[in-house]
């Protein structure tokens, strides 16, 4: 009787908290989908770690003895992160305090989902140079990566 109580006792306390007596949280109690401030916090860090990574592939690639595919893994990264990029830009962003995403994002949405996609395409043909340790053109595709950040930044990035 007395355990039957703490059991139920037990229950509901995990109801009112969220966690299925199975120790799975409830679907509702799960807050997994990131709000406008998170999104925006996630693309200027992963924008930030983009410098970086990008450094630190072109260093890399300056020791011809160094094999090209070293740098795979973290071209690896730029390549998701350029999957993504479209996705963080939702238009509940817009208005963020602190983003310097200029309104172009969302009135010339096209232009911006073609400017990601070119930068999608430059990190892809870079991942492809490593992987086959082509040198030319991988000094090609590092370039071209550059330029289309920089092509992206031009037409939506404020100041
Ligand atoms: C398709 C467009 C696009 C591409 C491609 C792009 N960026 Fe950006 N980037 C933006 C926009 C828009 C912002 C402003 C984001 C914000 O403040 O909300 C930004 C912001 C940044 C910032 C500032 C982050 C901060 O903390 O404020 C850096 C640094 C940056 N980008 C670097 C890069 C680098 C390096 C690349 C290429 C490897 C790149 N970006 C590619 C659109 C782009």
């Amino acid at each position: 009787m007395a355990k039957a109580i703490l059991i139920a006792a037990g229950a509901a306390f995990l109801a009112a908290s969220g966690v299925a007596a199975n120790g799975t949280p409830e679907p509702a109690a799960l807050e997994t989908r990131p709000d406008a401030d998170d999104l925006v916090a996630l693309r200027q860090a992963g924008m930030r770690m983009m410098v970086s990574t990008l450094a630190a592939v072109g260093r890399g690639a300056e020791d011809e003895a160094t094999p090209l595919k070293r740098a795979g893994f973290a071209i690896g990264g730029l390549q998701r992160f350029a999957q993504a990029l479209p996705s963080l830009y939702g238009a509940e962003t817009a208005a963020v305090p602190g983003t310097r995403a200029l309104p172009e994002v969302w009135s010339d949405r096209e232009g911006f989902e073609t400017r990601a996609a070119e930068f999608k395409s430059a990190v892809d043909a870079l991942g492809a140079a490593a992987a086959a340790d082509d040198r030319t053109a991988f000094t090609q595709a590092l370039e071209s990566t550059k330029a289309a950040c920089k092509a992206c930044h031009d037409s939506f990035r404020a100041e």
